[in-house]
Formats: structure tokens, sequence, C-alpha cells
């Protein structure tokens, strides 16, 4: 069987981070693109170099022509500017909902089959209208962040129940943004719900408040202290365990920013959800029953990405 081919939209930080990762788990051949003439190419034959010495078999090309991504089973899109130090995720937006443009009709016209994640900011709203300008069908394109906050929170958890980061399972519902929806109902550490580990004195509820709250800004306490750029190993590793999925149909259930329509309450919008990833792409969205705490938290967030999409549409009467 021919080596599955991936293919990643944007050759920066996350972009060169995907592809290595993507090499040493030896997922396929990598094709690195990005309008920058020589960085793909540059990233590409260094990672190849990584080669001898990790020993793994993948071929690693970078180009600038959308014709090399053709036959990509698997399509990672992180094109587009990342925030700097007093930047939110939606002061991106204008910069890139033009690049998603351009990304959405290089994948139309040349990797239609493939399965596409976007990671580019502010994710909901870039994953919605990369969606719409490739065309591709919903549950083929999925948006990451959901995985990586889940990651922040099991983080901080970890630390402060002083346990294995092994057995700690959280969930991170709603927009990939301030709004995001740590649910503390359905975060475990080995199987025992965290509300049940603040009534055993382990912790306590201002604690958890805490950790929630530096979930939520998680992202920005990293841009505070990189101050050139924001993070991109946890991004890296999240996506990739998301192409994981798809490519070995493993029915991970993940949260991830999926295409809601019914469940939810929700009527036709990418947010943050639980989802099984297989080899049909989001195969499944799955509805959880959540407390009225984060119920409402939910609808703040979802109010969030609605006011993002009237943006998008907005700066492109196309998507409208
Ligand atoms: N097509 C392809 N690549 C593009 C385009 C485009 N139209 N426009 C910009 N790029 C490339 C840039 O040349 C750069 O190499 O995207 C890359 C982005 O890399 P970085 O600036 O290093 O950003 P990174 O940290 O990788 O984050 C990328 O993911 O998490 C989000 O908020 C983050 O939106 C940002 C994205």
């Amino acid at each position: 069987m021919a080596r599955k081919k991936i293919a990643l939209i944007g050759a920066g930080n996350i972009g060169g981070t995907l592809a290595h990762l993507a090499a040493t788990k030896e997922l396929g051949d990598v094709v690195l693109f990005d309008v920058v003439e020589g960085i793909p190419q540059g990233k590409a034959l260094d990672l190849s170099q990584c080669g001898p010495v990790e020993g793994f078999d993948a071929k690693i090309t970078g180009t600038n022509d959308y014709a090399d991504i053709a036959g990509a089973d698997v399509i990672i899109v992180t094109a587009g500017v990342a925030r700097k130090p007093g930047m939110s995720r939606d002061d991106l937006l204008g910069i890139n909902l033009k690049v998603m443009k351009a990304v959405g009709e290089g994948i139309k016209n040349n990797a239609p089959d493939a399965f596409v994640i976007c990671i580019t900011n502010p994710l909901d709203a870039m994953v919605w209208a990369l969606r719409e300008f490739s065309g591709l069908p919903h549950n083929k394109v999925v948006g990451m962040a959901g995985v990586l906050d889940s990651a922040r929170f099991s983080h901080f958890l970890a630390d402060e129940f002083q346990v294995s980061v092994k057995d700690v399972n959280t969930f991170v519902l709603g927009g990939h943004g301030d709004t995001m929806v740590p649910v503390v109902q359905y975060s475990t550490v080995a199987g025992i719900p965290v509300p049940d580990l603040i009534e055993q004195g382990r912790s306590t509820k201002e604690r958890i408040d805490a950790i929630v709250a530096r979930t939520r800004s998680g992202g920005g306490e990293i841009v505070g202290l990189l101050k050139t750029g924001s993070a991109y190993y946890a991004p890296a590793t999240s996506g990739i365990a998301m192409a994981e999925a798809y490519l070995n149909d493993q029915k991970r259930l993940l949260p991830c920013a999926a295409f809601v329509e019914g469940k939810y309450g929700l009527d036709g919008l990418y947010v943050g959800v639980p989802v099984i990833i297989g080899a049909g792409g989001v195969e499944q969205i799955v509805e959880i029953k959540l407390d009225d705490e984060a119920k409402n938290n939910l609808q703040v967030s979802v109010d969030a990405v609605k006011e993002l999409l009237v943006a998008c549409k907005g700066i492109d009467p196309s998507l409208a």
C-alpha cells in the first residue's frame, strides 16, 4: 500500500512542528506548503535530515504550488498570522479570512477528498469560512481547539492533584476564545469526577475556578511569555492526534470544532463539541447533558462565535 500523504498549509511554527511529528510517527509523506518562497523548502530539507538520526521513513518536501498537495489524505491548515502580545484571537479575523479564501480554493481545486483540520485563528470562524470556501462536506472539515484546550486543562489539573497527566481526562467545549467552556462536571482523575475530588478535600472550588480561568487564557499566557508569536508545540501535537484518529480509523472521541446542526440546540455553525473521528471524518457528534452553569456558558460562547460569523460576512459578502 502506498504511503499516506499529509499536506500542511502554512510552514511556520506550527506547520514545521506538525511536519516533524507526522514524520517521526511515520503517518505518511509530508508536503509543506507556504506562500513564502524558500521557507517550506528549507524546513523540508532540514526535517528530512532528521530522518537518518531518528530512523523514520517519510518523504518531506516543500512547495509554493498548490498542485503539489494533490491526492493528500489529510490537510492541516495553519496558514495566516499568529497573535502578538495584547492581541485577541479575534483581532486576526480580517487578515486570516483572506488567507482562508486562498487556502479553501487551493484545496477545492487540488485535494477535494482530503480530511481537513483547521488550526488558524480565530478558529471557529476560520474553520467555518474554510469549509465555505472549499465546498467540502462538513464532516470532512474540522477545527482543532478542544484537544488543545483540554490538554491545557488536564495539565493544570494534574499539577493541582499531583497525579500523572495520564490519569486526567477533561473536556473543554464551546468556541476557542476567552468564552470557552472547560466542563468541570465531566473532568475526571482516573474516572473520579473533579467535583467529587473537591468534596474529598483534595482541592477547593476556588482553586478549580482559578484553573478554569487559567485554561481559558492559556494561549494568551504563552503569547505574553513568547512575545514574538503564539504557542506551537501543543497545538501541533493536538492536530496530529486528530489526523491519526482519521488515518487509523481510531474512532476517538475528542472535543473538536465541528459543524453542529440540530444538536445542542444549534442551527448550523462550527463550535467545540465532543465528536467521534474515524475513517469517515467526523462520524458523530455526541450530545452530552450539561448542568445549568455549563449550558449558560456554552450559550455565551456560541453567541461570541456567531458575532464573528457576522463580521466575516461583513468583510466578504460571498459568505453571506
Ligand atoms: N497561504 C499559505 N501560507 C500562508 C499564507 C497563505 N495565504 N499566508 C501566510 N502564510 C504562512 C506564513 O508565511 C507563515 O509561514 O503561514 C505561516 C504561519 O506561521 P506562523 O506565523 O509561524 O504562525 P503559527 O504559530 O504557525 O500559527 C499559525 O495557527 O494557532 C494559530 O493563531 C495561530 O492563526 C495562527 C496559526
